[in-house]
């Protein structure tokens, strides 16, 4: 590595987002987001997989790739990705967040995970609001959404849908339907597309103040004996049955 990328990744690394792997470079080129540095351990290699899988995005990823020695690449990331690539991208401004999520008329749900403590749920969740084309996942609570671990999450996918925390006091415009195993079942309802879908922690379900914002509470069908589902397969099957029934 030359000097200059080396140096700029130690200047941007606090406050930008770290996409791990070749995926979550891939998605968050493809979808916008400004990544000013990027390394490959084997830049031949990253490239021949853009080649297989993300043509669209080759000739950006060709000019943003910059070698380096494996060393300096495991000295630069937390974790080593199998695809030995990296890079930092400039986290979108909240301003511009809520903005998108504030929107009116909306034409996909937003996603509200209700004081979601696993790292991993909420990155499965931002994975599944960019697939279905859902305006965006609010999170309330402590956990930060676009930490590095929510990020290898999502697979770079925050930069394909709004990713902001709030408090659950200041979500966005809508009505709420909040999901909950003694709720009436979904698949009597339809759910319009600028419908607050509310989900609770994995410990201890919907807070009270989710519970109270709610125009419906919603359960997904699940046979007597099983006390709940995943979080993120909750959001799932919620945001299928969405996709499947919207007029
Ligand atoms: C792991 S569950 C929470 C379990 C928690 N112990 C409780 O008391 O509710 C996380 C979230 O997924 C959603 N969920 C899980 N199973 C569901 C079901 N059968 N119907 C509706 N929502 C469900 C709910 O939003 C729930 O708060």
């Amino acid at each position: 590595m030359t000097a200059a990328p080396l140096t700029d990744w130690h200047r941007l690394a606090a406050d930008a987002v770290l996409l791990d792997g070749f995926h979550a470079l891939k998605h968050a080129v493809r979808f916008g987001a400004d990544v000013p540095v990027a390394v490959a351990t084997d830049r031949a290699a990253a490239l021949a997989l853009a080649d297989d899988l993300a043509p669209d995005v080759r000739d950006a990823l060709a000019a943003l790739l910059t070698e380096v020695p494996r060393a300096t690449y495991t000295a630069l990331v937390p974790r080593p990705h199998p695809t030995g690539v990296a890079a930092l991208a400039v986290r979108p401004e909240r301003a511009g967040q809520l903005a998108v999520l504030a929107r009116l008329p909306r034409t996909a749900p937003v996603v509200v995970l209700d004081q979601p403590r696993n790292l991993g749920n909420a990155g499965a969740v931002i994975r599944l609001a960019a697939g279905f084309g859902a305006t965006g996942v609010v999170t309330t609570g402590t956990l930060d959404p676009w930490h590095p671990t929510v990020v290898r999450a999502g697979a770079g996918l925050h930069f394909a849908t709004a990713v902001e925390r709030l408090e659950a006091a200041q979500l966005p415009a809508g009505p709420v339907f909040a999901l909950d195993p003694e709720g009436d079942d979904l698949r009597d309802v339809t759910l319009p597309d600028d419908a607050v879908l509310a989900f609770g922690s994995e410990r201890s379900g919907l807070s009270a103040e989710l519970r109270a914002r709610a125009g419906q509470l919603l359960s997904l069908p699940m046979r007597p004996q099983v006390s709940s589902y995943n979080l993120a397969t909750s959001v799932a099957m919620t945001l299928y049955h969405w996709s499947a029934t919207a007029r």
